[in-house]
């Protein structure tokens, strides 16, 4: 597993992405407002000291009463798809999702892309 937290603002995003901070509540400098379309992304670089199944933790807020489901890939490969990113209640909501998956020794692309015309929530950091 990598030590600490990933903000999403440091991460790389589909671009025509913002970085906002008008919903309060959030971790770092702010969150990341990508595009309202199928396959809008968030990828974050994962540093591991060794081998090994890591728990992913993803930070985000959805302010509708929609799901925004986004598929999951470690480096390129697909390790959950369709996982369930839930409405919060309000945008100022954050909540985590937590996503298991097999990192490799060093530097590991953790991206999550969206699979609805919704696009992704908020996104806000990856812990892991
Ligand atoms: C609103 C909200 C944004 C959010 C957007 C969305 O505009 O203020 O923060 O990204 O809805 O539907 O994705």
């Amino acid at each position: 597993p990598g030590p600490g937290r990933h903000e999403a603002e440091n991460a790389s995003y589909t671009t025509g992405s913002t970085i906002d901070s008008n919903h309060t509540g959030y971790s770092g400098s702010g969150f990341v407002n990508t595009p309202n379309a199928v396959g809008s992304y968030v990828e974050w670089t994962v540093t591991a000291t060794a081998a090994g199944s890591a728990d992913l933790v993803i930070g985000y807020a959805n302010g509708t009463a929609a799901d925004r489901p986004l598929d999951i890939t470690v480096n390129g490969a697909t390790v959950a798809t369709g996982v369930s990113f839930p409405g919060t209640g309000a945008w100022t909501a954050w909540r985590t999702v937590t996503v298991p998956a097999a990192l490799q020794a060093g530097a590991n692309t953790v991206r999550a892309t969206a699979t609805s015309a919704d696009g992704a929530p908020n996104l806000d950091y990856l812990d892991g």
